[in-house]
């Protein structure tokens, strides 16, 4: 069976943000849920991650994803050794197993590396497999050294090395598969005798050597995967190669992006073939775009469900539903829990919030519809207002199919308009609207003749 451990105790000092490291976003997620999917990817069975600075945090965001995700307390933070030594009833667990072990700082580590480390480890009985990478950036890493043979030796952190070992450029990726009991044992022998009085995880590679067991380092293909952030312009270096990696996976899909200046695409969105995305786009949640969209420009979609054939021009469209043929936009914005029916067609600054608006029915400018169940055929008149809210409580507005809204028109609910009722421009609709009526709710127009000549209110 395969489990995973991973370190996320760290405060993460140059960063400076007030969430632990592993918290800070890449591409709108904490870094730590790409570590968390790439080892459940990797067919991880139990997972234990090691919290320590501001370790509620972290907690709270791993039950919101996954309940069966178990964490140990590092209290205080002594260094990685140290952080692994606090899941000891883990890997207690788990001595018949085989144990990776992973930066939660690391968020462009994939699946495919794990495991074709998890091959190589166990092709050659390893006790213990490191990932390693060829860097060109000696600073701060850990170096590995090898003898003339090429033969695995240790691991010597940058501030231990000595001159000549600074100049190794292989470099410990910080992602290690272990047999669960050589990691006991190792974990059992680590001390704190190096220049940081840290106790190094690194060290077990030189213990289970000296054991006489087997080790061996996994050199990946594609340096990118062993990249973590330490400051925030590394963090927008993550930020880059995920994007990048993203768009370029929804491109060879059948997904068209003629410019990905702006566009910001989650890991978790799927977009339907021959959809076009165009600049300054994020698109991020569980949002499902379908075939044949046009999204963009300037487009926000949070967590909605978007179908085919549909036209988002300039919108910010927040965990709601639309549906195939919409044409949204320029300057929309759809609120929660909102609907939009096949063929709504929703227009220049109009917002829609927590309502649903039926088959067909248009707003083409100016409104604003809240708390509203809107029927199929409907059209609304410029500026129409449902007033949903009387300083107190939030009521609903009901429009039947059909129905036409004048322009200007105050719907103050709680309210109902009946199927094709006929709604005169400028009316304050305070009571219910039998179907098929006219309802003028409005001062009756008096023309006085001759007035300005006889009062002269104007200035001569
Ligand atoms: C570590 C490795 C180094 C490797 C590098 C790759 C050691 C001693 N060194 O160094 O060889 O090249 O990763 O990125 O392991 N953490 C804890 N508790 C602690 C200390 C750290 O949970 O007490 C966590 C951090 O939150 C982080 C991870 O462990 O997620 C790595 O810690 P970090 O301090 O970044 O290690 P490096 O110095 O980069
Ligand atoms: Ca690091």
């Amino acid at each position: 069976m395969k489990c995973a451990i991973i370190l996320a105790g760290g405060k993460g000092t140059r960063m400076k943000a007030d969430c632990p490291k592993v918290m800070c976003n890449v591409l709108f997620k904490p870094m730590i849920s790409y570590v968390v999917d790439a080892v459940k990817e990797a067919g991880a069975e139990d997972i234990c991650v090691i919290t320590g600075y501001k370790h509620n945090e972290v907690e709270d965001y791993l039950a919101s994803v996954d309940t069966n995700i178990k964490t140990a307390l590092q209290e205080p933070q002594l260094g990685t050794g140290h952080a692994v030594m606090q899941a000891d009833e883990f890997i207690a667990a788990h001595t018949e197993d085989e144990i990776l072990i992973l930066n939660g700082d690391g968020p462009l580590m994939d699946a495919e590396t794990i495991n074709k480390a998890y091959d190589y480890h166990k092709e050659n009985n390893n006790s213990i497999t490191l990932i390693s990478a060829i860097v060109d950036d000696l600073n701060g890493i850990g170096h590995i050294k090898r003898d003339e043979n090429g033969t695995l030796l240790r691991i010597v952190e940058h501030k231990d090395a000595s001159p000549e070992e600074k100049l190794i450029n292989e470099s410990n990726a910080g992602c290690y598969w272990f047999n669960g009991a050589d990691l006991q044992y190792a974990l059992s022998k680590i001390t704190n005798e190096n220049v940081q009085n840290e106790y190094y995880l690194t060290d077990s590679l030189e213990i289970l050597i000296g054991a006489g067991k087997n080790a061996g380092a996994y050199v990946v293909e594609n340096n990118e995967v062993i990249l973590g952030a330490n400051d925030r312009v590394q963090l927008n270096g993550l930020n880059t190669i995920m994007r990048k990696n993203i768009n370029n996976k929804l491109m060879v899909n059948g997904v068209d992006i003629p410019c990905t200046d702006g566009v910001m695409i989650g890991k978790d969105v799927k977009i339907g073939n021959s959809t076009v995305i165009l600049p300054n786009t994020i698109i991020i949640g569980s949002t499902i775009i379908g075939e044949s969209c046009v999204i963009g420009p300037n487009t926000y979609i949070d967590n909605s469900e978007i179908g085919d054939n549909v036209v988002l021009d300039n919108c910010k469209i927040l965990d709601s539903a639309v549906e195939n043929d919409v044409d949204a936009g320029p300057f929309v914005k759809v609120r929660a829990n909102s609907e939009l029916k096949k063929g709504v067609h929703i227009g220049n600054f109009v917002e829609v919030k927590n309502s649903v608006v039926g088959e067909g029915s248009k707003s083409a400018h100016l409104t604003y519809i809240g708390d509203s169940d809107v029927g199929s055929g409907v059209n609304f008149g410029c500026g129409t207002v449902t007033c949903n809210y009387d300083g107190k409580n939030k009521s609903r507005c009901k429009i039947g199919d059909g129905a036409f809204i004048g322009c200007n028109t105050n719907l103050i609910a709680p309210v109902e308009v009946g199927d094709k009722a006929y709604i005169a421009a400028g009316s304050t609709i305070t009571d219910d609207i039998p179907e098929n009526a006219l309802s003028i709710a409005r001062a009756k127009q008096v023309n006085k003749e001759g007035w300005v000549e006889i009062k002269k209110p104007y200035k001569e």
